[in-house]
């Protein structure tokens, strides 16, 4: 009798010991994990739970009393708390997110509160969410698309992560913090521009503020895929009845030898790999049955990647881009790129564009231009732009904001410029579209700056040895009428971007027939030319800011460049005019950059059609 009660007791204390370590395992897991700040790549292509629409907001009015400590730390115990009914004095701030105004998210908060349009301040969010009870053996992440400039996060009063830069999404862990039933987040956003920020504090378009994209909070298996790249082989020759699919898949929280596999039914391939102890599973089959990417062509693939209970599915579209010699190669054919310049300007409605509306309007502007190429200006746009771009066939220039006057001399900006390079390849680096990597905009050529782009140019080579690095050169050295473009930053492009604007800032329209142009032996693109117009205001040609002489310039413009044998590419400045806090000349500007070939309105000026019909006749260069 006692043996068996002792046997009973045993099973009971062993039935105890497996449960609480499991019990701690999970804890360990959720606690014992170091909360994870990413970027998860094909986050678009997972279930998400948006927290996009009204939040609570409130103005920390600059230089942010309640976001910054004496020191400038940031202070986790004040609006961060959400308390209320509020407790006055108990850290001298006096606030209340329940009965504050709401804002929409995503979206900047100049043009959806009149009183904020020219604040580039401290601005909080706040928002209850509902929460169900996570299953075991998953990681929650809240996702950021974007938020200028610098961000702060925290879920249910704990710091869930920071972040610096207005153009690239960022996925914080919040698996420890949540609960099942009522969560909040607050974001503190802080527009303020750095003279040590990129870009800097002089720039020539509106710094909107806020969480100007998605929202969501994503959940996923405890053992994910949190970045891959899947492209043809890059090799010395491109062949494409002979190449390879190749890249890796990245997981994290499996171990060493965990199978990973990437399927693309359409296109009979199913790859297997295996993990090394980094998480990273390099992988390569034989791809003969691909209808390659290309403006004429732009098929996308279902690619289906797996590892454990973990899998998404992305449209990914396979194609070599390459120069050779002054010819640009889209799989190995020699293309001439018929673009325009984009800022991320929403038309009509105005603001930071981040909606499928936006996207829609402005690849209609582009399509209807003829266009088979957008230079993305001056920073990584809303990724729904390249998964747009990438199903109508319309090649990239992506862009970090590294706009003339940043810090060049410090290494802190260059390790910021670093993150800012990898967050903007990680993320678009499956996206057919994406053509070029371009380091910066018309940056002073001094030995500093060559130093500091030249090694960046060099990161991003290493980072993305599949596409082309490039950037936009200010304008040339003018000895009289010959322009010369020797500017040793070139030596490390693969692309040479050449902003100019004969016509307009220098010389006379007519001048641009007998310049002669000195320019690098490598593929040149016009990366920016143009001249002002308002829209409907007429009148003869040589009459500025009329859409006549915006329309003569051109024309003059197009001469010069014809007789320019490099070059591959010409990108008007701009497609649409947009909001500049430096362009304040009443009547003509009045907040604007008036260069667009429309208006921000959606009318089309005189030059649209001009470039509508060169891009038609591909009259404009010729691809060798
Ligand atoms: C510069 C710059 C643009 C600017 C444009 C202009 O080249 O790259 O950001 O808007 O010229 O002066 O209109």
């Amino acid at each position: 009798m006692i043996q068996r009660h002792r046997l009973k007791l045993c099973a009971i204390f062993r039935a105890a010991a497996v449960a609480i370590l499991s019990l701690s395992t999970i804890a360990c897991v959720a606690f014992c994990q170091q909360p994870l700040q990413t970027l998860l790549v094909g986050i678009d292509r997972r279930p998400a739970a948006s927290l996009d629409g009204d939040w609570h907001y409130l103005v920390d009015q600059a230089p942010g009393r309640a976001l910054y400590n004496a020191d400038g730390s940031i202070n986790d115990n004040s609006y961060a708390m959400n308390e209320h009914p509020v407790i006055v004095g108990k850290h001298n701030e006096e606030y209340d997110f329940s009965t504050a105004p709401t804002i929409r998210v995503p979206g900047d908060w100049n043009t959806q509160v009149p009183q904020l349009f020219n604040y580039e301040g401290v601005v909080w969010y706040q928002r209850d969410f509902e929460v169900q009870p996570a299953a075991a053996n998953t990681r929650t992440f809240l996702h950021i698309g974007a938020a200028n400039y610098r961000t702060h996060v925290w879920v249910n009063r704990r710091r869930a992560c920071d972040h610096e830069g207005g153009y690239t999404p960022f996925d914080c862990e919040v698996t420890s913090v949540l609960h099942p039933g009522t969560n909040f987040v607050v974001i503190a956003v802080d527009a303020t521009r750095l003279v040590d920020g990129i870009p800097s504090v002089g720039i020539d378009w509106f710094n909107y503020g806020g969480l100007t994209r998605d929202v969501s909070l994503v959940t996923v298996p405890s053992v994910f895929i949190d970045d891959y790249d899947v492209h043809l082989e890059h090799g010395s020759q491109f062949d494409p009845a002979n190449t390879e699919l190749t890249g890796y898949v990245h997981v994290i929280g499996a171990g060493a030898g965990t199978r990973i596999t990437v399927a693309i039914p359409e296109a009979a391939v199913n790859a297997v790999a295996t993990i090394d102890a980094s998480g990273n599973a390099p992988f390569r089959v034989k791809a003969t049955h691909f209808t390659l990417w290309s403006p004429e062509t732009p098929k996308l693939y279902k690619v289906t990647l797996s590892c454990g209970e973990d899998s998404l599915t992305d449209d990914i579209g396979f194609r070599d881009i390459r120069v050779d010699g002054t010819r640009i190669l889209l799989n190995g054919k020699a293309k001439f790129l018929e673009g325009a310049n984009l800022h991320a300007e929403a038309p009509i409605r105005g603001g930071r564009a981040y909606s499928d509306v936006d996207v829609a309007t402005l690849f209609g502007y582009l399509k209807d231009l003829n266009a088979n190429f957008v230079r993305l200006a001056h920073y990584p746009h809303d990724e729904r732009m390249e998964r747009e771009a990438d199903r109508d066939g319309i090649m990239v220039w992506s862009e970090i904001p590294n706009w003339q006057h940043i810090s060049y001399e410090k290494p802190e900006v260059y390790a910021k410029d670093v993150i800012m390079l990898k967050e903007m390849i990680r993320r678009d680096r499956n996206k057919a579209s994406v053509i070029l990597w371009s380091v910066s905009n018309e940056t002073p050529n001094n030995p500093t700056r060559t130093t500091f782009l030249t090694n960046l140019a060099n990161e991003a080579r290493t980072l993305d040895p599949t596409r082309l690095i490039t950037s936009a050169i200010i304008g040339p050295r003018a000895k009289g009428l010959d322009m010369i473009n020797d500017d040793p930053l070139c030596e490390a492009l693969d692309v040479v971007g050449q902003d100019e604007y004969i016509g307009w800032y220098d010389l006379t329209p007519e001048d641009a027939d007998k310049i002669h142009w000195t320019l690098p032996q490598k593929p040149v693109l016009i990366s920016e030319f143009g001249a002002e117009a308002k829209y409907g205001n007429h009148g003869a040609p040589t009459n500025r800011w009329t859409e006549e002489q915006q329309v003569y310039v051109f024309q003059h413009q197009f001469a010069m460049l014809q007789k320019i044998p490099q070059l591959r590419g010409t990108i008007p400045w701009i497609l649409m005019d947009f909001r500049s806090p430096v362009r304040n000349i009443p009547g003509l500007q009045d907040g604007y950059n008036r260069k667009g070939l429309i208006s921000e309105d959606g009318q089309k000026k005189l030059a649209f059609r001009l470039f509508k019909d060169a891009y038609e006749k591909h009259s404009l260069g010729k691809p060798e």
